[in-house]
């Protein structure tokens, strides 16, 4: 045992990443130890909540990356995984669930963080149904194990929404309905970065790494 990387997870990495032991030290493979955060987001506030986590995640000494489904080409053996998404008319976006059956393999080998934004509004019944609809969404996906999953409040703003087709048509309607809809950022940023912190213990109780957690 060195700096607290098991020799477990040694040989783990080195079996996926076919590095003969010489070339490479201890130290270095805990280092190596990657966490994603891949989100989807359409006009941006899961993006900002998912930086937020890779901000916390960061702080705490883990090797993160923050990125978009779209821009993630590979996910290595060995990465902790934290997946983050928004609901749309009770769904996940078509491009969500393209990126869960792309990388099924991979994600089932590990046991990813989900976060879901959803209502706009603090009452318990849109939490509750965003929650029943994002188990629902992750269903379909029975290989994904995830470690644990939210719901949050998510952020709404009528001057800069972004939507794909064909709800896209709707913002471009002079009576566009979303208009008369107040604005509204429930975010809970406290509780997201506390969540982060608790996912960043995790993954280094995972790898028995000692994070600096706040
Ligand atoms: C057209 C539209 C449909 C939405 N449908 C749902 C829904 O079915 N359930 C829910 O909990 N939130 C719903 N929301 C709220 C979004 O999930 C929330 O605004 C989220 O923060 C958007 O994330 P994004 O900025 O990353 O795209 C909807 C928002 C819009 C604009």
């Amino acid at each position: 045992m060195l700096g607290g990387c098991d020799g477990w997870h040694v040989e783990l990495y080195l079996a996926a990443s076919r590095i003969t032991r010489p070339e490479i030290g201890l130290r270095e493979l805990c280092m190596r130890t990657q966490v994603l955060i891949a989100y989807c987001t359409r006009s941006g506030s899961t993006g900002e909540v998912a930086q937020a986590i890779g901000q916390t995640v960061s702080e705490a000494g883990l090797a993160v990356q923050v990125k978009a489904i779209a821009d993630v080409e590979s996910i290595m053996a060995g990465t902790e995984v934290v997946l983050g998404t928004a609901l749309y008319i009770g769904h996940f976006p078509k491009e969500f669930h393209q990126f869960l059956t792309r990388f099924e393999k991979e994600l089932a080998e590990v046991r990813p963080w989900v976060f879901v934004l959803g209502p706009t509004e603090k009452e318990r019944k849109q939490f509750a149904s965003a929650e029943e609809q994002a188990r629902r969404e992750l269903g379909k996906h029975p290989l994904l194990r995830p470690a644990d999953m939210r719901v949050l409040g998510g952020k709404f703003d009528p001057a800069h929404l972004k939507l794909a087709f064909p709800m896209s048509l709707i913002l471009k309607l002079p009576a566009n309905p979303m208009k008369k809809i107040p604005a509204s950022d429930i975010r809970d940023w406290d509780w997201i970065h506390r969540w982060a912190g608790a996912i960043a213990e995790e993954i280094a109780a995972r790898m028995s790494v000692s994070p600096m957690v706040r």
